[in-house]
């Protein structure tokens, strides 16, 4: 038995495991994120970061759900067939070849090994895919470990929207992710980076 991750797209069976990491996140940010509804939108892309536990065994066990019958590979977890624990979700808005980052967020007690930069650079590859020619966000000027994060992955801030945060009226940083036409840092393949 191991433990690994994966990064996937996120669906409506994810919401209820993602909406507590985003509130044990952003406690103070009103109305909380209706991800059912971001799902639903065209222009936004959400990952989630999945722990798989007990990793992939042969198997002889009918799979009632998909009629899959025989010896199957398959991911055993406590939590319930292929569905896996949510560790970590990030989601991008993409608008006139823009990707703006909507959120990103890691369980408490899993931050500082690398699965934040890992989900971004997922991320960031799907912003590619989707022809953007840069990734941009807003992060408060309080959160000084998001900006370092950001900043490891090629981001530079670009300015500052006063009063952004609508709970306390905290200043955002913007920062951007720019394509190799620019000089900055390339928009290339996240394993670039
Ligand atoms: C910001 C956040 C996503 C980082 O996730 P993470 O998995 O801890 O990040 P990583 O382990 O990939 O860290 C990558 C780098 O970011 C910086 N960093 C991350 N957490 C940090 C901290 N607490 N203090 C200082 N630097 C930090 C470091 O440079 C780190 O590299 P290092 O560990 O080699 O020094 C996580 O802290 C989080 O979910 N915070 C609450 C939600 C949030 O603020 N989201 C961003 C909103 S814009």
């Amino acid at each position: 038995m191991n433990t690994d991750y994966i990064v996937r797209p996120m669906n409506r069976k994810d919401v209820t495991q993602v909406a507590s990491i985003d509130r044990e996140a952003f406690p103070t940010m009103w109305p909380p994120m209706n991800f059912y509804r971001e799902l639903e939108n065209q222009l936004a892309s959400y990952l989630v970061l999945v722990e798989k536990t007990a990793v992939i065994e042969q198997s002889d066990i009918e799979n009632e759900e998909d009629g899959i019958s025989g010896k199957v590979k398959r991911w055993l977890t406590p939590h319930g067939k292929d569905q896996g624990k949510i560790i970590a979700f990030a989601g991008f808005w993409i608008m006139a070849g823009e990707a703006h980052i909507i959120g990103v967020a890691v369980k408490s007690e899993y931050r500082r090994q690398g699965l934040g930069t890992l989900i971004l650079q997922e991320l960031i590859d799907q912003a590619k895919q989707r022809q953007a020619d840069c990734v941009t966000l807003e992060v408060r000027m309080s959160n000084y470990e998001a900006q370092r994060l950001y900043a490891s992955l090629g981001f530079v801030e670009m300015g500052v929207r006063r009063a952004y945060y609508t709970d306390n009226r905290e200043d955002a940083v913007i920062m951007t992710l720019k394509p190799v036409a620019s000089g900055n840092k390339a928009l290339g393949k996240a394993s670039d980076l």
